[in-house]
């Protein structure tokens, strides 16, 4: 079995004992509903660390009032079930390695009040200035802002060697780099903050659906159409890699998505597309419509649709082979 933490104190108690001092300790942020994508991060975690500490915790600031907070998926049974299953199988070679989760109430997180934080804007935030603001940060303003101050917050309460984060969040694990660089955090600090590669659907009916959580919200008929964005995706990484421009690479998505739309609204599956962009991974900037693809240089490409009321997101990293 795995120790199940819902209170600071006995997090930081068992995190020290643990620690002694030599230990390294890694740690996997989640907000639950696990799946094989949160797992490839903790399976990581095990391998490179004496001790793991797996977060579960649905953070209310990084939701806006018309999203999904109420909605999240929530499965906590079945979440510590796959974390006891992982732990064993992972560490039979090496028993002495272990495992902890901290699953915190929204008041441990927000000891003075959430919702001060949340309906009067008053308390402490973290924000990455000029990194939340573009890409995913123009479809959801404040949601980055909730990921800093809470990512901070959980850094702070585990104090971890190691930190792992997905590549289907790229935006997100960059922008933590940064802040971890600019507020010169030493847990972790930039270069043992990790970035794991993006999990996909194994079944070949889901096209390479990077799995996420929110695919549970998708029924049968929507979820024909939740593989599109990175078939698009994929269409302009072709473009990109013959010599177009970017803005023919992006023509090239586009035009993907618009004729899955006239499918799904044929058979009745609302769909709209977000965006899709290049960017880069630096500065986040808008790469410029006229750049072809040069030398080595790696750029974010990156997209959003809706899938009826499901909003999905992908990415993949050009020039990155
Ligand atoms: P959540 O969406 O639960 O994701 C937790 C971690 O799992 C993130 O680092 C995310 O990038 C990674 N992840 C999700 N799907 C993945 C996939 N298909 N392949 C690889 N990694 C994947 O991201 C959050 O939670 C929150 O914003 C959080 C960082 C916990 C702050 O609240």
């Amino acid at each position: 079995s795995i120790p199940v933490f819902l209170t600071l104190q006995d997090l930081r108690e068992w995190r020290n004992k643990a620690f002694d001092g030599k230990k390294s300790v890694g740690f996997v942020p989640t907000m639950g509903a696990l799946h094989d994508g949160h797992l490839s991060l903790v399976k990581r975690s095990l391998q490179e660390n004496d001790v793991t500490v797996v977060s579960i915790f649905v953070n209310p600031t990084q939701f806006a009032p018309h999203e999904d907070l109420s909605t999240y998926p929530r499965t906590l049974p079945q979440d510590l079930e796959s974390l006891v299953s992982l732990q064993a199988s992972s560490t039979s070679a090496e028993p002495s390695k272990t495992m902890a989760v901290f699953v915190p109430t929204v008041d441990t997180m927000y000891p003075s009040s959430v919702s001060q934080v949340l309906h009067e804007q008053k308390g402490t935030f973290v924000e990455v200035k000029g990194f939340g603001e573009v890409m995913e940060g123009k479809s959801r303003p404040s949601f980055f802002r909730g990921v800093a101050t809470v990512v901070t917050k959980l850094f702070n309460a585990v104090q971890p060697t190691n930190a792992y984060f997905g590549q289907k969040d790229i935006q997100q694990a960059l922008l933590l780099r940064r802040m971890v660089t600019d507020l010169l955090m030493a847990y972790p600090t930039a270069e043992t903050l990790h970035i794991i590669p993006t999990a996909r659907s194994m079944d070949p009916k889901d096209g390479n659906l990077a799995l996420s959580s929110r695919n549970a919200y998708l029924g049968q008929s929507e979820r024909l159409f939740a593989p599109t964005l990175y078939r698009a995706l994929n269409a302009a990484q072709q473009a990109w890699d013959e010599g177009r421009s970017k803005d023919e690479a992006i023509a090239s998505a586009t035009s993907v998505v618009e004729e899955a739309i006239s499918r799904a609204n044929d058979s009745g599956v609302e769909m709209r597309m977000d965006y899709v962009e290049m960017n880069d991974p630096e500065t986040f900037d808008v790469v410029d419509g006229n750049m072809r693809k040069e030398g080595e240089k790696v750029v974010i490409l990156s997209g959003a649709i809706w899938v009826k009321n499901t909003r999905l997101i992908d990415n993949i990293l050009l020039g990155d082979e």
